[in-house]
């Protein structure tokens, strides 16, 4: 665990609550989860997905997990309106130029929260004909939606806090931090 000097000193004096998932245990999750999708795919053609910016760096961590062939390809998706996903529009600001027909897909989100964001992206990619589309979440707040078929590869059942770290921002910022922290 980083002592609280150390984590002021990423976060430029900005306190956090407190440290929910440190280094250790999302390197043994992300370890295992790529085991779980190198044993998922035993063939065919694997895409992973990764949902921008919020899965950078969980992804560049898990494809070098998963133990077979791949490609990797970026979606950027935008949320119209207020400007956050659950007003449940979302639209595709850059769309892969890798053909996704034939292919199994897994789309890696940082995050499920409502799921808006994600079941709107499926019902998208759905219509390239995949062989196969799944979702693989670091962190699902399950109590925040129905249940999701699709998102079957999940790191942790995250509490309905305000997470930052690992990707994950607040206002663009604390991405950085290799950690996973409750900011409020
Ligand atoms: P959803 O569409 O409501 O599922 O929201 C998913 C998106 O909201 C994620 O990709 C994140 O960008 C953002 N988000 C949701 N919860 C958090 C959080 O706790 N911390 C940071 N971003 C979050
Ligand atoms: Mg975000």
């Amino acid at each position: 665990m980083p002592t609280s000097a150390e984590v002021l000193r990423r976060t430029g004096g900005r306190t956090v609550k407190s440290i929910v998932y440190d280094e250790a245990t999302i390197a043994a999750k992300v370890n295992a989860l790529g085991a779980e999708i190198t044993s998922a795919y035993p063939d065919g053609e694997l895409l992973v997905l990764g949902l921008l910016k919020g899965s950078f760096i969980f992804l560049g961590d898990l494809v070098r997990k998963i133990e077979r062939p791949l490609q990797v390809d970026f979606l950027v998706a935008s949320s119209y309106g207020a400007g956050t996903s659950s007003s449940g529009l979302v639209r595709l600001v850059y769309d892969p130029e890798t053909v996704l027909e034939g292919k199994h897909i897994v789309l890696v989100e940082d995050i499920v929260d409502s799921g808006n964001t994600v079941r709107k992206l499926i019902g998208m990619l759905r219509e390239r004909d995949p062989a196969s589309l799944a979702v693989c979440a670091l962190l699902d707040k399950i109590e925040m939606h129905a249940p999701m078929p699709e998102v079957r590869f999940v790191g942790f059942q995250a509490p309905t806090a305000f997470l930052v770290g690992y990707g994950l921002d607040h206002a663009e910022d604390f991405r950085h931090l290799p950690f996973i922290a409750d900011l409020m």
